[in-house]
């Protein structure tokens, strides 16, 4: 699912953001990426979605090169992929149900299929009766929310999801934690960043990476 061997990738002007690493990522794996602030947490899921490229090393994702000369195929894997931003990127002034059937937009789906998924997806974040509110008048946890639906509606085989705890109280943020880590399934990953390690102290099983200064450090518990 993602391979990484001898990877570095240093910004233009010359920050080091990771540092030379190796790793392999199985299809159903839940991954932890861990680390304080600019250690490197949001470069790797930048590698991971094609925004960014390695300056050195092989970077393949769902059998796809990570390269600036591979952008069409960078864009067609893409769209297996469910990103939780963390600035959640959702349409103001538009309801719960039309931001998450806004991300699907680009499926190959008859709309009733989009509906029903979108819907499904809603309901299973929890927030299937705020379906027609707009999302200006929902709580910091529950953009968190719709930003999650909307990533997970069209199925995807990787959730990505950057500090998804940021804002919340601890008992919210393992909820959120917990939702999001129930995705995982034999044909999905999810990989999850956060800089709050003691929030992830319960959970026992899957990959922990530890980022320190661009240094990684992975631990596979099973
Ligand atoms: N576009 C960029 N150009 C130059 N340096 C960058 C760029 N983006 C990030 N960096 C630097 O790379 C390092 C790693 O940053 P990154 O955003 O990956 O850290 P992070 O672990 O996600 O931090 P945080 O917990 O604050 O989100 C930092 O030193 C940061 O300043
Ligand atoms: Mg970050």
């Amino acid at each position: 699912m993602i391979v990484a061997k001898k990877v570095g990738l240093s910004y233009p002007d010359g920050t080091e953001a990771l540092k030379t690493f190796d790793f392999h990522i199985e299809k159903g794996e839940l991954v932890f990426i861990t680390g304080p602030s600019g250690s490197g947490k949001t470069s790797l899921l930048k590698l991971i979605l094609g925004m960014e490229f390695p300056t050195h090393g092989s970077f393949e994702v769902l059998g796809e090169s990570i390269q600036s000369d591979n952008t069409e195929k960078i864009q067609m894997i893409r769209r297996s992929m469910g990103p939780v931003f963390q600035e959640f990127r959702l349409l103001e002034g538009r309801t719960v149900l039309e931001n998450v059937m806004l991300g699907m937009r680009f499926l190959d789906l008859p709309l009733h299929t989009i509906k029903n998924y979108a819907i499904q997806s809603i309901e299973r974040v929890g927030l299937g009766h705020k379906l027609k509110h707009t999302v200006d008048r929902l709580s910091w946890g529950e953009c968190q929310r719709v930003s999650i639906a909307r990533a997970v509606a069209r199925k995807p085989v990787l959730i990505i999801a950057d500090e998804p705890t940021g804002n919340l109280d601890k008992e919210n943020a393992i909820n959120i934690l917990e939702l999001l880590t129930s995705f995982t399934d034999t044909d999905t990953t999810v990989i999850i960043t956060t800089h709050a390690t003691h929030l992830i102290e319960d959970f026992h099983n899957g990959v922990f990476i530890k980022m320190n200064a661009g240094d990684m450090q992975i631990e596979r518990r099973i």
